[in-house]
């Protein structure tokens, strides 16, 4: 029946219970492997030590500048850390896709090019400025604002930063310029360090930031004796952020025994095959194309749209991952917005059926995405093992999918251990506030050190 060809294509994207504590036992192996010396070279979930040894106490003070990027968009920020009081102004600029596969030089210039406006706009150039640079992909941090990029990920392929330090780049690409000799990046933080950074100013049990958004990942605290590939010093507090690097899980192929047609396809048509497995599951760069596929399976067996298609619907990227949100949030008695959907997608003729379908299709996988990112929380949850933690959270999927929280919430509940409590809280400018917060404390270590 039509009914057994809906469920046999779209059983996949339905996980049980067992698969979800399979993904999480799996995490924490991998875990494990990132933060030994023995086995961190070929681990695929790095844990990168990130020298962010303490969260803020309130007392950190003064103007900062702080530059984001990584996310949906680029930004300068001017931060104003008053103890509990934090004010900001901020302004995006664009990188061009050309840009973003480009040079790394030209990257830099570029950015060196966005904070020098910013500095005229907002009448800084005679000021001496400490920057946070929150930068959100893999690196290697030897030092507070030391970080080698790794390998790129999400949509940025530029030639010549992976392997370097992004700090020096950016140093150089000041120097060239030649009339900013004042700009000094005091500290680099991925996204996730700002969250847990931002949410912990007011939260003091927060002990995890977690990204959702055009990518995926998590930090956490960690025990510094636990952190085996620590060289940094061993003064108190005995512990350090640490960034998993998690969108990197499944690389090596744990991830397989989940992976449908769709997951397998958005990877082979990405900019980076075989890597960020996990991510591409679960972000916002990917969700929109793992329904358009599942959507599109069902068309071509005349269980969507009387079977007819249309070219936007089979272009690669176009059933955006703002859709799936919209029409999940949709009303269910007229499909309002749904419709209009179709419409935009110059799909010619579609029914009430159509529309509850698509639905479907799209809660499944936000479902499935939202629950794996469940299994990595519970996962830390029961590893770090508190009472109680708060986890920040920050990202557009999270903000801005209608259930995606209330999922989690649900499904962390049943993973974690039955003594544990937890609460997923929304983070605010975490790439601004957490930068400038990081970059504060380094003056104040930089002045002491004078
Ligand atoms: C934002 C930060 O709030 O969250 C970004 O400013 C960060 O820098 C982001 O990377 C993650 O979300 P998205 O959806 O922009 O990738
Ligand atoms: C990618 C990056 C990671 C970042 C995440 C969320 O996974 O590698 O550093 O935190 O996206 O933006």
């Amino acid at each position: 029946t039509t009914l057994d060809q809906v469920e046999n294509i779209l059983k996949p994207l339905d996980l049980t219970d067992d698969r979800y504590r399979k993904v999480m036992d799996l995490l924490k192996q991998n875990l494990d492997e990132g933060l030994h010396p023995d086995t961190h070279a070929n681990a695929n979930v790095k844990c990168f030590p990130t020298y962010v040894r303490s969260v803020p106490d309130g007392s950190e003070n003064g103007d900062f500048l702080a530059l984001d990027l990584g996310g949906t968009n680029f930004r300068v920020l001017l931060i104003n850390l008053n103890g509990m009081e934090v004010t900001m102004e901020s302004k995006i600029y664009i990188i061009p896709q050309h840009i973003m596969l480009g040079s790394g030089d030209q990257l830099f210039d570029h950015i060196a090019d966005c904070i020098f406006k910013f500095m005229c706009d907002h009448k800084l150039h005679d000021r001496t400025l400490p920057l946070g640079f929150t930068f959100s992909f893999p690196c290697r941090q030897i030092g507070l604002n030391r970080a080698i990029l790794t390998t790129w990920t999400k949509g940025f392929k530029c030639d010549g930063v992976e392997g370097r330090d992004i700090v020096e780049l950016l140093h150089a690409a000041i120097q060239r310029r030649g009339d900013m000799k004042n700009v000094h990046c005091l500290a680099v933080i991925n996204d996730t360090v700002g969250a847990l950074m931002s949410c912990a100013h007011s939260d003091r049990n927060c002990a995890i930031g977690l990204i959702l958004g055009t990518g995926t990942n998590a930090c956490y605290i960690e025990e510094l004796s636990s952190v085996k590939t620590w060289d940094g010093d061993n003064n108190d507090p005995k512990q350090v952020l640490i960034n998993t690097e998690w969108g990197a899980f499944g690389n090596h192929g744990c991830l397989d025994f989940i992976l449908t047609d769709f997951d397998r396809s958005v990877d082979k048509h990405s900019i980076n095959p075989g890597k960020q497995i996990y991510e591409k599951m679960i972000s916002g760069m990917y969700m929109g194309e793992i329904a358009r596929l599942a959507i599109e399976r069902l068309r071509k067996h005349n269980l969507l749209f009387e079977g007819e298609g249309s070219y936007h619907l089979s272009t690669r990227g176009r059933f955006y991952t703002k859709y799936v949100s919209e029409i999940e949030g949709d009303d269910v008695d007229n499909f309002t917005v749904t419709k209009q959907i179709f419409d935009e997608l110059e799909l010619a003729s579609h029914t009430e059926q159509d529309c509850r379908l698509v639905r479907h299709v799209c809660s499944l996988v936000s479902k499935r995405a939202a629950y794996l990112a469940s299994a990595g929380i519970a996962c830390l949850l029961n590893k770090m093992a508190r009472k109680e933690a708060t986890v920040g959270v920050d990202g557009s999927l999270y903000r801005f999918h209608p259930f995606f929280h209330d999922l989690m919430m649900k499904k962390i509940s049943q993973l974690i251990r039955p003594n544990l409590s937890f609460k997923l809280i929304l983070s605010h400018d975490g790439s601004g506030k957490g930068a400038a917060l990081v970059a504060a404390v380094a003056a104040r270590l930089e002045k002491k050190e004078q």
